[in-house]
Parts: C-alpha cells; sequence; structure tokens
C-alpha cells in the first residue's frame, strides 16, 4: 500500500483577505504536498474557509447582506488566489457546506448522548472582541479585548477530563507538536488545571452558527465548529474506508493558534475515540519592515501588494523567497530590498546563469543537440554522487518540514556546477576539444536537471518551462537520476527565466 500523506492548512476567516499569512501557510502546504506526490505518495490537501461566527454576522449586518452572501464573496477571493498562482488543494471547504454541518452535529449528537457534553451557568469575563470566556487571572492580566461581565446558561464539552492524557500523549510522541519551542509551549500551558470548554453560544446573542442538535436556542461555537473540518472534508462517520485512506492528519498552523490546535482539538477527538493527528506544525510570524503588519502603518502586505510582487516577478520565484526566509521558527522578516537580493542572487545570478551559459555553449558548438558523456573524471563523478546526496537530503529534511533547509542546500548545490564550470572552462575549451568539453557540459546539465527536479515542488511552471526546452521526455520517477539525461537529444532555445533586477530601479 502507498504510503499517505494528509495535509491542511488553517480555515481562514471570511472577514479579511487573503494576507501573506495565509498565503505562507497555504504555500508551505502546497509544496509539502508536491515533495510528496513526487514520492508517489497518496497525498491529500485541504484549505477553506472559517465562516461561522460573531465577526461575520457583525460585517454583514454592516453591509447590509445575509451572512451567507458576505462568505461567499470573500471566500471566493481565497479561491481565487490559490489558483492564480497555481496550488494545487485537493479539496476547499466551507464550514458552512452541508457536508461539514452534517458531521458537525453528528459529533455533537454523539457527545451529547455520551455525557461528554453538559448544561451549566456561567458567570464571569467574557471578552466579545475574540468571542471568548475568561479566568480572573487573564481578566487581571488585561490581555483581551472589549471584556466584560456575564451570566450565561450553555454547554460545555469535559475537557478537563482528558489533561493527563493528554499531557501523556505529548510527552510520548516527540513528532506530535513541533517544532520543539512549541511543543514545550503547550506543555507550560497544561500545567495549570485545564477548564470544561464552552462550545456554545445562545441565539439571543449570536445566530450565524450551527444549531446544537439538541436544543435548538443556541448555536455552536465557532471554534467547536471549525475545528472538525480536518475530519468532515474526509468524510469522517460518511465513508469510512474514505475516512481511514487519510486520517491522519499533518496539520500546519500559525503560533496564534495553538491552544485551539494542540488543546482542543486532541480532546476532542480523545472524545469521540478518533486517533489523533499525525503532527501539529506551528510555524512563527511574518512582520513586515521590522515591524508587526497593520494596516495603519502602512507596512500590512495584503493582497494588492501580494499580486504586485507576484506581477513583477512571478508567482514562482515570491513563493520561492516566501519559503526560504518565512518563519518556520520564529519570526521572519519580510522587506521589498531583501527579497529583490535573494532573487537576484540565488535565481538570476546562480540558477539563471548557470541555465544560460549551458544552453549558449551547446547551441552553439553542438548543433543544439546534448553532447556525449565521455571518460568521467573526479569532478564529474563528484557532481554526480553529490545529486544522489542532495536528493536524498532534500526527502530527508522534508520530514522535518524543513523547507528552508531543502532551498539552501539546492542553490550551494547550484553555485557548485557554476564552479565546477569555472574551473572547467569550456567556453575556452570547446575550440580545442569538442569531445572532453561535452563531457563536461553533459556533467553540468544533469546536474542541472536533478536541481531543477528538487526546485519543480516550489517553482513549477518555471521548471517545466526549463523542462520543456530541455526536451528530455522527462517524468518525475526519473527527472532526479542524473544520467536520465539522453545523449543527442535537441534542445530548444531558452527565454531567460529569471531576469535580473535593477536594485537602484526597484528601490
Ligand atoms: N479561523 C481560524 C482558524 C481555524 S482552523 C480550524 C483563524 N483564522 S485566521 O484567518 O485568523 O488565521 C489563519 C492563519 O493565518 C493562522 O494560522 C495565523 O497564524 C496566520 N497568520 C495571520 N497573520 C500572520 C502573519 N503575519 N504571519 C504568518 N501567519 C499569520 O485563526
Amino acid at each position: 500500500m502507498k504510503n499517505k500523506f494528509y495535509v491542511t492548512t488553517p480555515l481562514y476567516y471570511v472577514n479579511a483577505e487573503p494576507h501573506i499569512g495565509s498565503l505562507y501557510t497555504t504555500i508551505l502546504a502546497d509544496v509539502l504536498a508536491s515533495y510528496h506526490r513526487m514520492k508517489e505518495e497518496d497525498v491529500y490537501f485541504l484549505t477553506g474557509t472559517d465562516e461561522h461566527g460573531q465577526k461575520v454576522q457583525e460585517a454583514s449586518e454592516k453591509n447590509g447582506i445575509s451572512p451567507q452572501e458576505h462568505c461567499d464573496k470573500y471566500s471566493e477571493q481565497f479561491r481565487e488566489i490559490w489558483k492564480e498562482i497555481d496550488l494545487h488543494n485537493d479539496d476547499f471547504i466551507r464550514t458552512t457546506e452541508e457536508r461539514h454541518e452534517k458531521v458537525v452535529k453528528k459529533i455533537l449528537t454523539d457527545l451529547f448522548e455520551k455525557g461528554e457534553i453538559y448544561k451549566d451557568k456561567y458567570e464571569g469575563w467574557y471578552s466579545v472582541a475574540e468571542e471568548l470566556f475568561i479566568t480572573q487571572k487573564e481578566y487581571e492580566e488585561g490581555n483581551y479585548r472589549e471584556v466584560k461581565r456575564i451570566s450565561e446558561t450553555n454547554y460545555y464539552f469535559k475537557m478537563s477530563k482528558y489533561q493527563d492524557k493528554l499531557i501523556q500523549h505529548i510527552e510520548e510522541n516527540k513528532n506530535f507538536i513541533q517544532p520543539e519551542n512549541r511543543r514545550n509551549e503547550v506543555l507550560g500551558f497544561l500545567k495549570q488545571p485545564l477548564r470544561d470548554l464552552c462550545i456554545s453560544r445562545p441565539k439571543t446573542r449570536l445566530s450565524w452558527g450551527i444549531e446544537l442538535p439538541f436544543d435548538k436556542d443556541f448555536v455552536t461555537y465557532v471554534w467547536f465548529d471549525a475545528l472538525i473540518n480536518y475530519i468532515s472534508a474526509i468524510k469522517y462517520s460518511v465513508d469510512d474506508e474514505y475516512f481511514n485512506r487519510y486520517w491522519p492528519a499533518v496539520h500546519l498552523i500559525g503560533k496564534d493558534i495553538l491552544t485551539t490546535h494542540c488543546v482542543y482539538w486532541p480532546t476532542m477527538l480523545m472524545a469521540c475515540d478518533i486517533e489523533l493527528p499525525k503532527t501539529i506544525f506551528a510555524h512563527g510570524w511574518w512582520m513586515s519592515e521590522g515591524k508587526k503588519m497593520s494596516k495603519s502603518l502602512g507596512n500590512f502586505i495584503d493582497l494588492d501588494t501580494i499580486r504586485e510582487y507576484f506581477g513583477n516577478v512571478g508567482d514562482n520565484a515570491f513563493k520561492y523567497f516566501l519559503l526560504k526566509n518565512g518563519p518556520l521558527f520564529s519570526d521572519s522578516d519580510f522587506s521589498k530590498k531583501r527579497f529583490y537580493q535573494v532573487y537576484n542572487s540565488d535565481l538570476a545570478n546562480d540558477l539563471g546563469n548557470l541555465v544560460n551559459r549551458i544552453f549558449k555553449l551547446i547551441h552553439k558548438n553542438y548543433d543544439s543537440k546534448i553532447p556525449k558523456l565521455n571518460k568521467l573524471t573526479e569532478s564529474e563523478e563528484l557532481l554526480k554522487s553529490n545529486s544522489e546526496i542532495l536528493t536524498e537530503e532534500v526527502f530527508s529534511l522534508l520530514e522535518n518540514f524543513r523547507v528552508d533547509e531543502i532551498l539552501n542546500k539546492i542553490i550551494k548545490y547550484v553555485s557548485s556546477i557554476n564552479k565546477y564550470l569555472e574551473e572547467k572552462e569550456p567556453w575556452k575549451t570547446v575550440k580545442v576539444d569538442l569531445e572532453s568539453t561535452g563531457t563536461v557540459l553533459y556533467s553540468a546539465l544533469a546536474s542541472l536537471r536533478v536541481a531543477t527536479g528538487l526546485l519543480y515542488p516550489v517553482m513549477p511552471s518555471k521548471m517545466n518551462d526549463f523542462f520543456n526546452v530541455l526536451n528530455n521526455g522527462d517524468k518525475s520517477e526519473t527527472i532526479l537520476k542524473w544520467s536520465g539525461l539522453v545523449e543527442g537529444n535537441e534542445i530548444a532555445k531558452i527565454k531567460a527565466l529569471f531576469p535580473r533586477f535593477d536594485m537602484n530601479k526597484i528601490l
């Protein structure tokens, strides 16, 4: 049986448009999915939108449209941009879809019947802005906005009873929460006694939600509803075979939604007797020009700004930058200058030049046909064995989500091919010895081809341009084999893959 890889992004709220944060997680998921497809695994990549709750209700009222109309409009923006930048999600789930609501209701009914959900009166602090009940201590710390005292009857999920089991699971499974700093954060949080989770909101206060199947005066709390998407999308309780084909998932999230994913969600699954996710990976945040992104500071990387960058360099190069410099472990800073620097040095200089050099020489001196590989010297053997080592490293780094390091390694290998050419000087030797120069060009091109194969998940359309002119009939299974480059094949003319940017003009 094939290995499986089920990867998810958070469901994005429809009260804001896509920005660099949502973009980053979704690109990361897309690239992981693509590498796993390369390994011929059974891959499922899920993303979508989170559409219930107070904020949507308020925003739609303000705009004089129905909440559903509001959701349709904003959800579409996400689907549009993902398509525009060529992401390949297998599914897009919306929490207002019937397939999702059905599963949420089924779980609520099951848990209610099992006595895992009970009704109780609460009197205490409530943050209207965050839609959360908070403790006296949290109130005193003052980190929540629009806090008021309320007294309300609601339904509660017995989350507290799973505290010890959850701690044990986190301690025994090193890969469950990654990276390690986030794991420690969750374990730290679990040192205080866990409370039961309020999972309803009275309709008198909020009507835009999934009605509780056992009490029509209440709707489901938006987080309890939204988290269930990860299993409703793959047909939990509807089609067991399909569900088991993909579950458990790898969840990619940002650091701010750690507690909901690492505490609420696993305990909900425990109560349902469902296996826990394989991994929850929480990345850091993008800052912008040294500060937290904000509309009022003018450093917010919104959809228009993103489109502008994509427009200038193409989506592929922008993805490359985001993944190489992104906040995998700690926060990262986005700066325009840094972006064009990385573009020029890695893509225009290292990769782009290498392609030009090789193609030019082959067109001019070998009638556009890939030269024959003759006797390999130590340097060619080294390039070849390094391509094998690199491929292994890439797939092993993948297990730890180190996409940044993957790109570092690949570009280092590309530099080493350039260095090889500088040592061999084929532009000089071609005038006196076509045969040995042919071996040099074959070797450089064979190495470049492996590097582009490994870059494919990050820059699919650019690398396809390269494969097309190379005309080698490559498929993903063969592309990573150095000697898979066919001698005598005719290569086509290539346009500059990554034209250089004039930094003075840009800045
Ligand atoms: N709807 C919830 C998630 C429910 S999942 C069942 C939510 N949505 S969100 O739209 O507010 O945030 C989605 C993701 O964007 C979060 O993972 C958050 O960390 C991420 N980001 C928001 N701003 C970000 C940056 N500046 N940088 C990186 N990611 C950030 O929370």
